[in-house]
């Protein structure tokens, strides 16, 4: 039997983290077993590099940089906990994936989406999340909550404009392929937003199942 692979996306202050609890717990109330992770990160080496891409620091990284290590991350997660979760049938329940790499170094840094897709295809081979929800709200709503929550981060400290196209690159590939996507308005008090979710959570189940 094989899982069921959920991402969880969208830009700074979404409430991917929020929800993330939520999520797994209806998922446990219905019996299912949930891995939860998150991207970069989710291994205790993966998360050493998501510390070097994190960190503000005097010597500009360079594009192609940020992009393997968002990868070389990525394959020490999917090797070590992605694989093996959903081979003995868990959901894995991740905060941030391939999409992130799309919006963040395809949409913000103007990397060409053809060569990302090369990198996707030589970590992930046909791995692909079967279901992702985008958490979707006005750039200005997410970046004031990110500010609230404290020191901003070496993305969070980008220009307007970065996350504007951040925010389109995910809305693109939501248009792109409707079934695996979900798009769910964030801006909403975190009450309304976890109401929709607990609806609409089982037709998604079931979508995702195909
Ligand atoms: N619907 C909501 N209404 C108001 N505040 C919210 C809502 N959802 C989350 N928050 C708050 O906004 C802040 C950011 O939320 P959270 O950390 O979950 O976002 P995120 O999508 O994980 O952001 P990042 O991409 O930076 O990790 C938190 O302080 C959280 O409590
Ligand atoms: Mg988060």
């Amino acid at each position: 039997m094989s899982g069921l692979f959920i991402t969880l996306e969208g830009p700074e202050g979404a409430g991917k983290s929020t929800n993330r609890e939520f999520i797994a717990g209806r998922l446990r109330e219905v019996g299912m077993e949930v891995q939860l992770t998150r991207e970069p990160g989710g291994t205790p080496l993966a998360e050493r590099i998501r510390e070097l891409l994190l960190a503000p620091s005097e010597e500009p990284m360079a594009v192609d940089t940020e992009l393997l290590l968002m990868f070389a991350a990525r394959a020490q997660h999917i090797e070590q906990v992605i694989r093996p979760a959903l081979a003995r049938g868990a959901v894995v329940l991740c905060d941030r994936f391939t999409d992130a790499t799309y919006a963040y170094q395809g949409g913000g840094r103007g990397v060409p989406l053809a060569r990302i897709a090369q990198l996707e295809a030589f970590v992930q081979g046909t791995l692909q999340p079967d279901l992702t929800l985008i958490f979707d709200l006005p750039v200005e709503v997410g970046l004031a909550r990110a500010a609230a929550r404290g020191r901003l981060d070496r993305f969070e400290q980008e220009a307007r404009g970065f996350f504007d196209a951040v925010r389109q690159a995910y809305l693109a590939r939501a248009t792109a392929n409707p079934r695996r996507y979900q798009i769910i308005d964030a801006s909403q008090p975190l009450a309304d937003v976890q109401a929709h979710l607990n609806k609409a959570l089982p037709q998604w189940l079931e979508l995702a199942r195909g």
